[in-house]
């Protein structure tokens, strides 16, 4: 997926690759050697860039036709994206909206957000941002019926196995990336944000990122900084407005024509009778399995993980509780979380037991922070829980036809992408005994 624009970070993963080392080996109670934790990349600060330049570009699906770039530059540039299907050549424009952020003594770039199109499906754009000649960044729309394959990964950060990482997804032919929750890892040093953002450029410029919020992005400090996601909901717009949300933490949009996503917020209310709460309600009941046969669902928080680490919180005991009837009887068919620095798959559950009309749990909280790895599982593992590894790596959610989609969990064996576990999934808006 060579393409114009990403010539300015081929050199930096180039140094990354060849300074992989590891921080050290760690024996398991497999018995087998797992690498430890990596160290973390900074790619450079907004200020080392020149000040037109656009930077930090990444797209996200707006509607079924529409895409919004977004970017982010040192000085002030017009907010305008120019468009077309030809390299050099744009016969489409638009312009759009600016905004910044102050967060304790650091002053944002302008975030620069333009919603483009109607867009043709399945399809090569090619654009510049803010008028800016120098570097041209392309785009591959998602296609408009199945097969449609989605990127998952969770807890990203940005060390070398996050570069790893995101080697493989890049490599893995996906249209679009859905991310369930912690992505920078900045945690309140903002210019981590910049850094992230340049990390992830010649990925999230070519394809839709798709995110929703974890515990990393709040960055609230009390009496300091008094607001919480500052940060993320400026720099990662999604487009909430169009499934009736309002807020950027939550929203909904469909992908190939076939599949809701629904992304939930963990961090932000969501008990019965919360805004929240409300807007899920309403947007299951709009859902239309004979047209969006699968829905599948994100939170960060896991409603079940027989990990360790992070248990007993409110956000995965309580919300649990409190929305996952609402799941149950919409019938979705899987929901990812991430938090969990670990792979975990369940079988189809409800109500803490194995239920064939509930929808499968799969924690992919692996992507590569500098926390490392949540190594220990509550043994032995309940039947319900099916395979669990801490290891890092992403998965792939292939959604082949309407009944059917495939799910492939890929470990970073070292740098080398390995499917360790792999299912095929049947929805149940084509299972009878399950008709809600
Ligand atoms: C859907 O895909 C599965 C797996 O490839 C296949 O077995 C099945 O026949 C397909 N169904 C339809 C309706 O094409
Ligand atoms: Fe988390």
């Amino acid at each position: 997926m060579a393409a114009p624009g990403r010539t300015a970070a081929v050199p930096f993963l180039a140094v990354v690759l060849a300074g992989v080392a590891f921080a050290g080996v760690l024996v398991c109670a497999e018995g087998y050697e797992r690498p430890g934790p990596r160290d973390s990349v900074f790619v450079r600060r907004l200020e080392e860039t020149d000040p037109a330049a656009p930077e930090q570009v990444h797209v996200s699906l707006v509607g079924p036709d529409k895409m919004r770039i977004s970017w982010i530059t040192a000085g002030a540039t017009p907010t305008v994206v120019d468009y077309g299907t030809s390299p050099g050549s744009y016969q489409g424009s638009a312009t759009g909206e600016t905004s910044s952020y102050d967060y304790l003594l650091y002053h944002s770039g302008l975030i620069h957000d333009v919603v483009i199109g109607p867009l043709e499906p399945d399809t090569v754009y090619y654009y510049r941002c803010g008028s800016f000649l120098d570097r041209e960044f392309s785009l591959k729309t998602p296609p408009s019926s199945l097969p449609v394959k989605l990127a998952v990964v969770g807890d990203l950060g940005q060390t070398q196995w996050t570069t790893s990482t995101l080697q493989h997804i890049e490599k893995s032919g996906y249209d679009l990336l859905i991310l369930p929750g912690d992505l920078s890892y900045a945690d309140f040093y903002q210019p981590w944000w910049d850094s992230f953002g340049q990390l992830v450029e010649p990925l999230a410029s070519q394809r839709p990122w798709m995110v929703t919020q974890g515990n990393h992005e709040i960055e609230k400090i009390p009496l300091i900084h008094s607001s919480s996601f500052t940060a993320y909901n400026t720099r990662w717009r999604m487009p909430y407005e169009q499934s009736g949300s309002n807020s950027n933490l939550y929203y909904s949009f469909d992908v190939a024509g076939s599949v809701h996503v629904i992304m939930l917020g963990s961090y932000t209310d969501f008990d019965q009778g919360s805004p929240q709460f409300r807007w899920l309600q309403s947007d299951l009941s709009k859902v239309d399995r004979g047209r969006t046969p699968w829905v599948v669902v994100i939170v960060h928080a896991p409603w079940y993980n027989t990990n360790l680490a992070h248990q007993g919180e409110r956000e995965s005991i309580k919300m649990k509780a409190c929305m996952e009837e609402l799941l149950y009887q919409a019938r979705v068919d899987v929901v990812f979380a991430g938090h969990i620095h670990a792979y975990e798959r369940f079988t189809r559950v409800f109500n803490g037991r194995a239920d064939s009309c509930g929808p499968m749990h799969i924690t992919i909280g692996d992507g590569g922070n500098r926390e490392g790895l949540a190594n220990g599982f509550k043994t032995p593992a309940p039947k319900e829980s099916m395979f669990r590894e801490a290891s890092f790596g992403h998965g792939q959610l292939e959604v082949v036809n309407t009944s059917h989609a495939r799910w492939c969990w890929h470990r970073n064996d070292n740098d080398e992408s390995v499917i360790a576990d792999s299912i095929w999934i049947t929805s149940l808006s084509g299972e009878p005994s399950c008709k809600p």
